[in-house]
């Protein structure tokens, strides 16, 4: 299989191509590095002793765009470009609405125009927004908070949609949790530009000595011992959701949560990671952050049974492994 991975040299992304090519697939990447280094490339190939072939190209641009299905005969695509900040989409809703929507749908357009209908896109547990009750499933109903999350939400309607009018269309909406950890060769990682804004980079930074203390956002939620609960999944476990997507039998319009179906708290995930790697992690007490939720855990029983999905790494391994990324480098 020749897959197109739009978005290629991020996190997710960067992660999924190693499991690609693990199982013999051919990776075509277009990512125009607004939010990566093009040195990602050449990390795959040192760790995978593969090749990959990579363009330059911002996905608005539609002519650009073009000259990759006029070259390259690739059966499927896995959609993960995007931007994906939630606070700098609240200050620019415009730049969210035009990158991820006005990209979405020049891929969309050029793979009907050339035939490839065969796609995987990341969405997020974020279109839950205040989710009524857990596990979270995945006909709960949606909603958003933020300019972010609303284009990840009409992203899912644009792909409806698109497989109302056109049922050959082979559509995955993969609706990942929280993706933390990093691959053992410490090579790749995320490395978000600033200071981050989730949890697991912010946590990292500050035991390396890269800043002073982490605040925990409030301690009065309705959870375990009142910090935020998340299910967090290792990102070679999302990478391994990929693959299976792509090999499903399953055809026609498809949307699974990619989670452990395990809750973990802030103080519980800051412990752990303190524990396993033998580092202290400063910490206090902060006010709520706005929007935020109690909790917030998948259940991925379909994936499971579906996809044959089988997370297997543990919140040690998750804290182990995004340690030793920072650490080398
Ligand atoms: P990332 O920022 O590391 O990777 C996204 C990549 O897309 C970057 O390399 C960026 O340069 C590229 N890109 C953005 N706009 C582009 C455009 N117009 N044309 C070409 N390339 C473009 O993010 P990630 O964490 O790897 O996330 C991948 C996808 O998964 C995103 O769509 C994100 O919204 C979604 N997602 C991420 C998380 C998470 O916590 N990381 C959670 C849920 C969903
Ligand atoms: C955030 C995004 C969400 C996105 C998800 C995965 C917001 C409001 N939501 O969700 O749209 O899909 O990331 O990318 O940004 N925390 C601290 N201190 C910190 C950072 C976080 O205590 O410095 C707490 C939070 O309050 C939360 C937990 O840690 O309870 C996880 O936070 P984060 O990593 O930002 O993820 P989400 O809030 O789940």
């Amino acid at each position: 299989m020749k897959v197109l991975v739009t978005g290629g040299c991020g996190y997710i992304g960067s992660h999924t191509i190693l499991e690609l090519l693990k199982n013999d697939m051919e990776v075509i990447i277009v990512d125009s590095l607004i939010n990566s280094k093009k040195d990602v490339i050449d990390k795959i190939k040192k760790i995978t002793g593969k090749d990959v072939t990579f363009y330059e190209i911002d996905l608005c641009d539609k002519e650009k765009l073009r000259t990759i299905f006029e070259k390259e005969k690739f059966d499927s695509v896995i959609h993960f470009a995007g931007l994906k900040a939630v606070g700098e989409s609240v200050e620019k809703p415009l730049m969210y609405y035009e990158n991820n929507l006005i990209s979405t749908i020049n891929l969309l357009d050029l793979m009907k125009e050339y035939n490839v209908k065969k796609i995987v896109f990341s969405s997020s547990a974020t279109v839950y927004g205040n989710p009524q009750s857990l596990p979270i499933k995945e006909d709960f109903p949606l909603s958003t908070t933020n300019p972010y999350g609303t284009t990840k939400l009409m992203i899912e309607t644009i792909l409806k949609d698109l497989y109302k009018s056109d049922n050959s269309f082979d559509i995955t909406i993969l609706r990942y949790f929280n993706p933390i950890g990093a691959d053992k060769s410490g090579l790749l990682g995320e490395d978000p530009n600033g200071i981050p804004n989730n949890l697991m980079p912010y946590i990292v930074r500050v035991a390396v000595g890269k800043l002073p203390i982490l605040n925990i956002f409030g301690d009065d939620y309705n959870t375990v011992d009142g910090t935020g609960v998340r299910d967090y999944i290792h990102v070679c476990d999302l990478a391994d959701g990929h693959v299976l997507a792509l090999k499903n039998k399953k055809t026609g319009l498809k949307i699974y949560n990619l989670g452990t179906g395990k809750g973990t708290s802030v103080l519980e995930l800051v412990n752990t990671f303190e524990h396993v790697n033998n580092v202290k992690v400063n910490r206090q007490i902060a006010p709520r952050r706005d929007g935020d939720i109690d909790a917030c855990y998948a259940s991925n029983e379909l994936a499971k049974q579906e996809l044959g999905f089988n997370p297997k790494y543990t919140i040690e391994d998750m804290c182990r492994d995004s340690y030793n990324f920072v650490k080398n480098n």
